[in-house]
């Protein structure tokens, strides 16, 4: 059989800005179809960095890198990138904003509308479709952008610290409702978080980066068949995984 080929594939790569430091030091991080790979660890060790040279935002300096099969540029119109506030343009719709980036893609009116309210009902904001965003919760906002990201049909989505800014129930459901949407739409995702329950919760690999170069410093798996319900939390076994993580984390604070 083929070796299947993985979603992202660093190779040595190496990263800084200009002359400054290297931010990050021979990443080797591969992403496979299946994944969903969380990125935690200390503010600075270049977690949004890693996705901004997947999305193509920004070049590598040295190594390589291969999104898809192709060059990052290349791989963009199959992935999407969701941000740590929902970036909602305050004068559309939750229904306007949603279609954006079909509009942007020239789609047809019909289909654009009808791909962003289908989008809006999966993620519970069929009566909100017509609320601006100063109308919408912290929660239903965030629902918005990820429902904004999904009218692409991405293969890969890129979440940085999407859920931070939530208090801690909307950001439990939140993780529940995005692994329902996986499993109805089958992207990889690559997620970074500074909450460890969150990134147990969510992947099947917890990835834990050190600072000052950033870097790898080692990998968590995490087995639980998907879908998962919302009572893993309260397990030993995810307790177990829990400090597993967290005592990786301790290890990369106690040398950065
Ligand atoms: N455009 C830029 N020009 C120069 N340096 C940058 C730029 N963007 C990021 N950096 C530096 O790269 C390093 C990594 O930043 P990055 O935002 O990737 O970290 P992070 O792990 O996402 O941190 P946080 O957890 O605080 O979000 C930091 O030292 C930052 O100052
Ligand atoms: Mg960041």
């Amino acid at each position: 059989m083929e070796p299947v080929a993985p979603i992202v594939k660093f190779s040595s790569l190496k990263k800084r800005y200009g002359a400054g430091p290297w931010i990050l030091e021979d990443i080797n991080l591969a992403v496979a179809a299946d994944d969903f790979v969380s990125l935690i660890g200390p503010s600075g060790c270049g977690k949004s960095t890693v996705l901004k040279l997947i999305s193509g935002l920004s070049p590598g300096t040295e190594g390589g890198l291969e999104v898809l099969g192709t060059t990052p540029k290349q791989a963009r119109d199959r992935q999407a990138f969701i941000f740590q506030d929902a970036t909602l343009l305050p004068w559309l719709t939750a229904q306007r904003n949603a279609e954006l980036p079909l509009r942007l893609r020239r789609a047809a009116a019909a289909e654009r509308a009808a791909k962003a309210r289908a989008m809006l009902d999966l993620v519970g904001l069929a009566g909100a479709r017509d609320y601006y965003p100063r109308q919408l919760s912290g929660g239903m906002k965030m629902r918005v952008s990820i429902a904004r990201a999904l009218t692409l049909s991405p293969q890969l989505l890129l979440l940085d610290e999407p859920f931070g800014a939530l208090d801690e129930m909307t950001r439990n459901r939140l993780n529940e409702e995005l692994l329902a949407l996986r499993e109805r739409s089958r992207f990889t995702a690559l997620f970074v978080t500074h909450s460890v329950s969150e990134a147990v919760f969510l992947s099947n690999r917890v990835v834990v980066m050190a600072a000052n170069p950033g870097r790898e410093h080692g990998e968590v798996r995490v087995d639980f068949p998907y879908p998962r319900p919302a009572a893993l939390r309260g397990s030993p076994e995810f307790l177990a995984k829990v400090n597993e993580v967290t005592q990786l984390l301790h290890q990369v604070e106690a040398t950065s």
